[in-house]
């Protein structure tokens, strides 16, 4: 009797969490508890196996949600293509030729319209997507906050202008994301999420061929690491052949980033400004270096940051939960 009283006000509390995240207009653990309680299963296992048919999906799907979140906010903008007034983000610098997954994102609504049709907005079944394929890499896991509304609108203009550059200086990284809210924490540990996934040649080349005067080459193992580089692109031409982000464990999501950062081998100017020597710059290369001798601390830092990003601009009053991701209803 004692047990069933418990379990009953367990249920109760619940549900009034539930209740209130909806009225507060802000997001909870609990949001498809009652209204869809298979959404993250599905989910999951969509990922699982795209992932194993093919695990460059898992890079894909974490940096759509990035590209989302830095975007008017997490309100799959992203995925909205050309139609009727709408001028898609993916034709935008940042995402053409560059951003993929759409198509997997597809296949998950596709199955959570049958399951739970007009439910589960494409805002957050981006969300979980990416902490699934964080976690199918070997990452760490956590609860996904949810009851984000899907976007009416997109912003190409957005897209190009806060999305930041690969050939950022540490300064212009730092103003980035504090005007999206987000810390110099978040910067260096969400910068690990280059900890998978690959760069075409034409977002680096020119650290290769014309250094910025702030990007020196140190020493011997980057003089060699750069030399690698230019083998596999060439100066001229091979701008779309593409190159692991962490050239130790490409396909684990780890802490080796941080290593490879601190041995000279980054990939992208963004990822080497990381560890340059002037200070402000102490706290972000001071980071890096915890990171690099502490996978635990990087992961909690990580976890703590992904969810603060998924917070970004959210939409739980306004917008719609859409039928097809790609268009508004
Ligand atoms: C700090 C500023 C950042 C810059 C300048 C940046 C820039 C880039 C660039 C240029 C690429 C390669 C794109 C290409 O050449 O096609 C890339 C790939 C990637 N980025 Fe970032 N990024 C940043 C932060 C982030 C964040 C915060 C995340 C996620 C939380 C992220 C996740 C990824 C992933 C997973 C890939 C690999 C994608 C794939 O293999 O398809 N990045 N990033």
């Amino acid at each position: 009797m004692e047990r069933f009283s418990v379990l009953f006000f367990l249920l109760l509390f619940t549900s009034a969490c539930v209740q209130k995240a909806k009225a507060d207009g802000i997001l909870s653990t609990y949001y498809y508890q009652e209204l869809c309680p298979i959404a993250e299963e599905i989910i999951r296992q969509h990922v699982e196996t795209e992932v194993y048919q093919d695990p460059n999906v898992a890079a894909q799907l974490l940096r759509l949600h990035f590209h989302d979140c830095f975007v008017m906010g997490c309100d799959a903008s992203i995925l909205l293509d050309d139609f009727e007034g709408i001028e898609s983000e993916k034709n935008a610098g940042p995402n053409l030729n560059s951003l993929r997954g759409f198509e997997v994102i597809d296949r998950m609504k596709y199955a959570l319209e049958i399951a739970c049709p007009g439910i589960v907005s494409c805002a957050d079944i981006i969300a979980i997507a990416a902490r699934d394929a964080v976690v199918s890499r070997g990452g760490p896991s956590w609860e996904v906050f949810l009851g984000r509304k899907d976007s009416l609108k997109a912003s190409f203009y957005e897209a190009n202008k806060r999305i930041p550059a690969p050939n950022s200086t540490l300064e212009i990284l730092i103003a980035n994301f504090e005007d999206h809210g987000l810390e110099i924490v978040d910067l260096v540990s969400l910068s690990g999420a280059h900890t998978i996934g690959r760069s075409r040649c034409t977002s680096f080349k020119q650290r290769l061929y014309n250094p910025q005067p702030f990007e020196e080459v140190w020493d011997v193992r980057q003089h060699e690491y750069f030399q690698l580089l230019r083998s596999i692109c060439p100066e001229e031409g091979h701008d779309n052949d593409l190159v692991p982000l962490d050239i130790k464990t490409p396909r684990r999501f780890d802490n080796l980033y941080y290593v490879n950062l601190l041995r000279g081998h980054s990939l992208l100017t963004s990822d080497s400004q990381l560890v340059t020597e002037d200070t402000v710059e102490y706290i972000v290369s001071n980071l890096v270096w915890q990171y690099a001798f502490d996978q635990r601390l990087f992961f909690e830092h990580f976890v703590n940051s992904m969810i603060k990003m998924g917070n970004i601009g959210v939409l739980t009053v306004e917008g719609e939960v859409r039928h097809n991701c790609r268009y508004i209803n």
